[in-house]
C-alpha cells in the first residue's frame, strides 16, 4: 500500500490487528477489553480494501500487547488475522493465528449455575470445535453470536 492510501497513521509501539475479518473490528475491541474510558490510544479501520481479503478491518493499539488468552479468542472471530508487534515505528514480530484447543478466561459461559460464573473463583474455560465451543465444566455450547459472550 503507496503512502497516500495508508489510513490509519502508524503508531510507534505497541499492535497492529491486521487482516482482521471484515466488520470485527468492535468485537475485537471488545476481546481487548477496550472501550475508550481507560484513554488508550486506539486506531481503527473498518472494511478498507485489502488485496487478500477484499475487505478488511484494522485495529491499531498503542502501548500495549496482548496475552495468548486474548490472541486465542481472536482467532475464533478473525482467523486471518496478523498481529504485528510495532516498537520504535517498526514490525518487529508478525503473527498468524493457529486456532487453539481450549480458550481460556475470556468468554463468559451463558450457564447461569456454571461454576466459572462471576461468584466463582474459577475461570471460564472452552473446547474449541468445529463450529462451536464448549465449556469443559457444564458442556454448554456455543455456537452463534461468539461475541455476545465476551467478558467485558
Ligand atoms: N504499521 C503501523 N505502524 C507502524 C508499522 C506498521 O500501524 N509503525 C501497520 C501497517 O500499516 C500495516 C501493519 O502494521 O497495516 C503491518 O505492517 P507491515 O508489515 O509493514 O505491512 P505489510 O508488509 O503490508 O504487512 P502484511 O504483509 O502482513 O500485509
Ligand atoms: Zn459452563
Amino acid at each position: 500500500m503507496s503512502d497516500h492510501e495508508l489510513r490509519v497513521s502508524k503508531i510507534r509501539n505497541g499492535t497492529v490487528i491486521d487482516h482482521v475479518t471484515g466488520g470485527q473490528a468492535l468485537n475485537v475491541l471488545a476481546i481487548l477489553g477496550i472501550d475508550g474510558s481507560s484513554g488508550e490510544e486506539v486506531s481503527v479501520g473498518m472494511n478498507v480494501p485489502s488485496d487478500r481479503l477484499g475487505r478488511k478491518d484494522i485495529v491499531k493499539v498503542e502501548g500495549r500487547e496482548l496475552s495468548q488468552d486474548e490472541v486465542d479468542v481472536l482467532s475464533l472471530i478473525a482467523p486471518d488475522a496478523t498481529i504485528n508487534i510495532v516498537s520504535d515505528y517498526e514490525v518487529v514480530d508478525k503473527r498468524r493465528l493457529d486456532r487453539p484447543e481450549f480458550v481460556e478466561g475470556v468468554l463468559s459461559c451463558p450457564n447461569r449455575n456454571c461454576i466459572t460464573t462471576d461468584d466463582e473463583p474459577v475461570d471460564s474455560k472452552f473446547e474449541v470445535l468445529n463450529d462451536e465451543v464448549r465449556c469443559v465444566y457444564c458442556e454448554t455450547i456455543i455456537r452463534d453470536r461468539l461475541p455476545d459472550h465476551i467478558d467485558t
